[in-house]
């Protein structure tokens, strides 16, 4: 079977927008996306484990997370709709394909996610009620299932990216999980090892952001807890961090050495390895300042945002790589244009006017936790 008969011909009504224009957005999307996704991803299990622990602080930062999770996952299921839009009109060539295949997993996102967050709701629920030493058994063990449901969701994502970007591997699956010109949409990836891989550097990099995330919380967020709370983040973000950079960097070097050959010379070649190396060493900011600052009360917001920008490096060079994994197969920049000035006008509109809603959110939840300090409370 030729993988270039399972690739959707071109759609005859072009792009709506530039190329450049979707690009952009589908990557500050993924950005905006990442930040809390990697606070579920990893903060979850992280949250759970400090909750275990005798050091008090660290199960006030477990609590205190899981408090906030509710919120966290509604931004930032609302802001992966935006490189999905994005990654649909740019990508739907082998997005769709791909997602076919392995129809039955990528369905059940919606379903897993809607247990992860009503999980997560009943344990937040629970520590505003009775607090985290009273939780009932199935509280807790809705604590956990959430933690496991979402590395169980990133799994899936991981696939669904990975066989997206790899379009000669379509024709096996589509024979292993299907018959004649039929798929059952019962394929995975589970057997390639580009995912495990791909999956514990991702895990790595979702594990700095939450450390980064620790300073912020005492930095930025918690206003009326005790000084020794506070100082305990400072301390605590800079071990975190380090060890996270290590699944990080052990991750990426596995990932990157089952690398074809062409993509490796590609990805740190020419133009493309000066960005690439900043992108490797983008964690490296954020680390930088949690050490140093470890008696800077500010430094978690520095810390936070240099993670941001770690995170919007990962994204630019994720999506070249996805571009280059691509070119045998079609040209993604090549549609033709055929402009929609209504449908981008709309975009823009409720974009700037989500994120403001947002961003004024995030502002009053700020003002409300800094409201002890100022007044005393
Ligand atoms: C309905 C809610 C969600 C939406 C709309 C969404 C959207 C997206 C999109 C569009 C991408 C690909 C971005 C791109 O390539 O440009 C992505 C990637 C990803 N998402 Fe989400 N997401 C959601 C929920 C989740 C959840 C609950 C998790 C669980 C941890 C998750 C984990 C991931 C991961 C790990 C990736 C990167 C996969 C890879 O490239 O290997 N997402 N998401």
């Amino acid at each position: 079977m030729d993988p270039n008969g399972l690739i959707a011909p071109v759609n005859e009504l072009g792009y709506p927008a530039p190329f450049w224009f979707l690009i952009f957005f589908r990557v500050l999307g993924f950005t905006l996306h990442l930040l809390p996704m990697n606070l579920w991803y990893a903060g979850t299990i992280t949250a759970m484990l400090l909750g275990l622990s005798r050091v008090p602080e660290a199960r006030r930062f477990s609590a205190r997370l899981m408090s906030q999770m509710p919120f966290i996952i509604a931004f930032g299921v609302n802001l992966g709709i935006v490189p999905l839009l994005f990654l649909q009109v740019m990508g739907y060539r082998v997005f769709y394909s791909a997602t076919i295949l392995m129809a039955w997993q990528w369905l059940s996102v919606i379903a897993l996610l809607c247990l992860a967050y009503y999980g997560v709701y009943i344990y937040a629920v629970g520590l505003r009620t009775v607090g985290m030493d009273a939780l009932a058994r199935w509280q807790r063990a809705s604590g956990w299932l959430s933690a496991l449901l979402f590395i169980v969701i990133a799994v899936i994502f991981h696939s669904a990216m990975l066989t997206m970007a790899e379009p000669g591997s379509w024709p096996a699956l589509a024979e292993q999980s299907g018959r004649a010109a039929a798929v059952y949409g019962t394929a995975h990836a589970l057997g390639n090892t580009a995912l495990w891989t791909r999956m514990l550097f991702f895990l790595g990099l979702a594990m700095t952001t939450t450390a980064a995330y620790v300073a912020f919380d005492g930095a930025v967020l918690a206003g009326r807890e005790s000084s020794e709370y506070r100082s305990w983040t400072r301390g605590f973000a800079p071990k975190f961090y380090t060890f996270a950079v290590l699944v990080y960097a052990g991750g990426g070097l596995l990932y990157a050495a089952g690398w074809e050959p062409g993509l490796r010379e590609y990805m740190s070649s020419g133009s493309l390895l000066p960005l690439n190396l900043l992108t490797v060493l983008g964690p490296g900011l954020p680390l930088l300042i949690l050490w140093l600052g470890r008696n800077v009360p500010a430094a978690g917001l520095w810390a936070l945002i240099a993670q941001f920008l770690a995170l919007g490096l990962q994204a630019v060079s994720r999506q070249l790589m996805q571009n280059q994994q691509l070119a045998p197969y079609l040209d993604i920049a090549a549609d033709p244009l055929k402009m929609q000035i209504g449908p981008l006008a709309m975009f823009l509109v409720s974009f700037v006017a989500g994120l403001g809603v947002l961003g004024w959110i995030i502002a009053r939840l700020v003002e409300a936790n800094r409201k002890g300090v100022v007044s005393g409370e």
